[in-house]
């Protein structure tokens, strides 16, 4: 088969489309032939050598979400069968035309989505349901506050965080993207390069915070924290040695959690994926959440999509697609 390979640790330019061994399906196994394969900012990363991909997926294949159809199903395999079309979290390997993946990992495609749309999905919504709605149990009428507005994350919690009632803020690196965020129905936005986003929200009454920028931003994530607030760490491009006033956390009894889905057990993915199969998937039926794409490459094209998601001049996801 043909995959996109991290031929050495380096920039996009590494990224090569070459002859890779078909993978074969164990027993609780699909194989999926990949039509769309979504970008996440850890492919970055493990293009670089900086971040290794768990044991069983390849090291050298990025690519944590796939869309496509089923062609082969190991022997245990009860909930899909050859033809079925998936969207599906993966922990690695993605970016090719085949892909194999346990099958509670598996979604079905909602209907009127395209692989591209339907690839777009699984690794933001994952990481969005397990960290806002069950981590930090975000709740009808709170007020959220998401940093990287614009990102693949930040579209996804915007858009669930509407459909359940919550009042959703971002923060963005620019007007354009804090306008995009409002049409996804972001109530506010703070353009961080030119105004300061605890001075803006100091009065908010912000329960939960979505972070992945880490460093500085801690204490000013706690000032604005509502009693009982939640803040929630997914990742901390900024720093993740900080200094932490813990008497502000007794004031007003707050929370500051985290976490990281990509090296989590198969259990906890298959469990997580129902749970987003009742809860998430209907909202996405009835027309309550919106793809947004912002480019689409072809494999032969990887190195230009790291390159565009290196520049963060997109908003939304950047998809492949194997055509
Ligand atoms: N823990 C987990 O399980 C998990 C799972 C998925 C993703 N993540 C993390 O969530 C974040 C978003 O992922 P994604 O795939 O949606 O990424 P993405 O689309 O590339 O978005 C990243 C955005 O973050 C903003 N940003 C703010 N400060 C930044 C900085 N110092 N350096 C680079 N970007 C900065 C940028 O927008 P502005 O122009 O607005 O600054 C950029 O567009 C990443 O950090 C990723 O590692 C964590």
């Amino acid at each position: 088969m043909k995959a996109v390979v991290i031929t050495q640790p380096g920039g996009p330019e590494v990224l090569q489309v070459q002859e890779y061994a078909t993978p074969s399906p164990a027993p609780d196994e699909v194989l999926i032939a990949v039509k769309a394969a979504g970008l996440n900012r850890a492919d970055l990363s493990q293009r670089e050598g900086n971040y290794p991909a768990p044991p069983g997926a390849p090291a050298d294949i990025p690519g944590m979400e796939v869309a496509g159809i089923i062609i082969q199903c190991g022997d245990a395999v009860t909930l899909w069968k050859p033809g079925d079309n998936v969207c599906a979290l993966i922990a690695g390997g993605g970016y090719a035309e085949m892909a194999t993946v346990q099958e509670g990992q598996c979604l079905p495609i909602p209907a009127g989505f395209s692989f591209a749309e339907a690839a777009s999905l699984p690794e933001t919504i994952f990481t969005v349901w397990s960290n806002l709605f069950q981590r930090a149990r975000l709740q009808q009428g709170e007020k959220l506050l998401v940093h990287g507005g614009s990102s693949g994350i930040g579209i996804t919690a915007i858009q669930l965080g509407r459909a359940f009632g919550v009042q959703v803020f971002v923060t963005v690196g620019s007007d354009e993207k804090g306008k995009a965020c409002l049409e996804l129905g972001a109530k506010k936005y703070v353009n961080y390069k030119t105004q300061d986003f605890e001075q803006e929200l100091a009065t908010t009454g912000i329960n939960v915070i979505l972070d992945m920028v880490g460093g500085d931003y801690l204490d000013k994530n706690l000032n604005i924290l509502s009693p009982e607030g939640r803040l929630v760490y997914i990742n901390a491009v900024e720093g993740n040695e900080v200094q932490l006033n813990l008497f502000k956390l007794m004031r007003k009894r707050l929370t500051v959690t985290g976490s990281t889905l990509r090296n989590r057990e198969y259990s906890y993915k298959k469990a997580l994926a129902l749970d987003i199969h009742q809860q998430v998937w209907p909202l996405i039926e009835a027309g309550q959440y919106k793809p947004v794409i912002y480019k689409t490459f072809s494999f032969e094209e990887a190195a230009e999509a790291h390159r565009l998601m290196q520049s963060s001049r997109h908003i939304g996801k950047i998809i492949l697609v194997n055509e």
